[in-house]
């Protein structure tokens, strides 16, 4: 088992580059596997769930070179170029891998199983598995709706109109994909929009997809065209980095490169909200997406009311945002983030348990939290092996009176390669304890 021993104090400073985004590496392979021709994708997330999207890629034929670090090289098999995997295709952690692979798969005539770690075991799967079966796919998850899937080739998809009953871009992204190989015209209407790198990465493979108000539609039948993508800094890597520069004194840090999507970006508003000094530079769009420089200062925080219709673009920063609001003077309330519940972990009682044992006041509720920000003591916390709990509770290290020791993190690596490297170069005082 991997541990961080965080020493409290430290600023950071400097310029730093975060990986590559998960959410746009896994769209800019999978759509690169199917198109004609061949794509270079650079700036590609070389981290474990990306690479499980890669592996299975592989074994389903598709030829994929790291040419460098970063850099994949594609030759696209077109959409009837895959082959039957010769095994359980096993996607470790990764939700998105599973739930866009299922839909992308699901009218590909690929004969396939899947399957995942105990937390993606564990990840309700239901909520895509019923509308694909309404497409005809012939796709079935376990009686209680979680993992293995398995998907049987031959089936013929028909386009279907979807009312969706969750904001989640992975359910969205896996119909749309399903979309490609259905007869007609695919509708899905959100009830909150949420991240669409799925419909911008389309249209950079030369595929048509319309979009009017919150419902986005594409005809099924048409060809990807192979191309080159660049891929961004990941927002919710960097997003660790923004609250640490706010809550260490004397810290200024410029993060390079960022994707600011405008259904990603809720963090910066969030964090502006609550008195943060946050600038961007050198905005500009890359690959179909907005990207910016993102200069932080330390700040006086203070807690909020987080408005509930910033919550799907702020997903998967809330464990640092919980930090953010332990530094804050007074309250800060989540509310309707029930989402937060089914992550890699519950994420609303992973967060709770380990603020309340750094000696913050936190009220848990089913779909939020109140947290009354405080002065943070040192203690061990469970990162109940979720990637996103450990760095959180690692960068609540810079305002801690005492050590903190954050327990498994191995699954850091899962969406941040290097991340203990960056953060002590940044000025994190990190030690990496090994326990057998
Ligand atoms: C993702 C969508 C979100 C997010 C996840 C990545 C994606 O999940 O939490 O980390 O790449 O589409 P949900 O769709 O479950 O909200």
């Amino acid at each position: 088992m991997i541990n961080y021993l965080i020493s409290p104090g430290g600023k950071l400073s400097g310029n730093l580059r975060v990986p590559g985004d998960k959410s746009i590496s896994h769209r800019a392979l999978m759509l690169a596997a199917i198109a004609d021709g061949q794509s270079r994708i650079t700036g590609f997330l070389d981290g474990g769930d990306t690479l499980a999207t890669m592996a299975a890629f592989k074994a389903m034929g598709v030829e994929i070179q790291h040419t460098s670090e970063n850099e994949v090289l594609v030759n696209g098999v077109g959409k009837g170029g895959l082959s039957t995997p010769g095994k359980v295709l096993n996607l470790g952690n990764s939700g998105t891998s599973v739930r866009l692979l299922s839909g992308l798969l699901a009218g590909l005539g690929v004969e396939c199983e899947l399957t995942g770690d105990h937390s993606l075991m564990s990840r309700p799967m239901r909520r895509i598995i019923d509308p694909l079966q309404k497409m005809h796919a012939l796709i079935t998850c376990s009686e209680d709706g979680t993992l293995p899937i398995h998907i049987k080739g031959g089936a013929c998809l028909t386009a279907i109109d979807f009312e969706m009953p969750v904001a989640s871009a992975q359910l969205k992204s896996s119909l749309l994909l399903a979309g490609l190989s259905a007869k007609g015209r695919t509708r899905i209407h959100e009830p909150v929009a949420t991240r669409d790198h799925t419909e911008r990465m389309l249209r950079q493979f030369a595929y048509q997809v319309e979009c009017a108000g919150n419902t986005i539609s594409l005809e099924g039948g048409g060809a990807l065209l192979g191309t080159n993508i660049e891929v961004p800094a990941d927002i919710s890597s960097a997003a660790f980095f923004i609250v640490g520069a706010c809550i260490a004194e004397g810290s200024e840090l410029i993060i390079e490169n960022v994707g600011i999507n405008p259904n990603r970006d809720a963090v910066i508003h969030i964090l502006r909200e609550m008195g943060a000094d946050i600038t961007l530079l050198n905005e500009k769009i890359v690959s179909g997406e907005p990207i910016a420089d993102i200069q932080v200062r330390t700040s006086e925080l203070h807690g909020i009311d987080i408005p509930e219709s910033r919550v799907p673009a702020a997903i998967d920063e809330f464990p640092v945002i919980m930090v953010a609001a332990a530094c804050a003077q007074g309250v800060t309330r989540l509310t309707g983030a029930g989402e937060l519940r089914v992550k890699e972990s519950d994420r609303i009682a992973a967060m709770s348990e380990g603020l309340q044992t750094l000696g913050i006041e936190v009220e848990e509720q089913e779909t939020g939290m109140t947290v009354t920000g405080g002065t943070i003591e040192g203690g061990e916390i469970n990162s109940f092996t979720d990637h996103r709990i450990a760095m959180a509770f690692s960068i609540a290290g810079l305002n801690a009176r005492a050590p903190i020791t954050v327990k498994d993190c191995a699954n850091v690596e899962t969406s941040f390669p290097g991340f203990v490297e960056l953060a002590k170069n940044a000025g994190l005082d990190l030690l990496v304890q090994e326990q057998v």
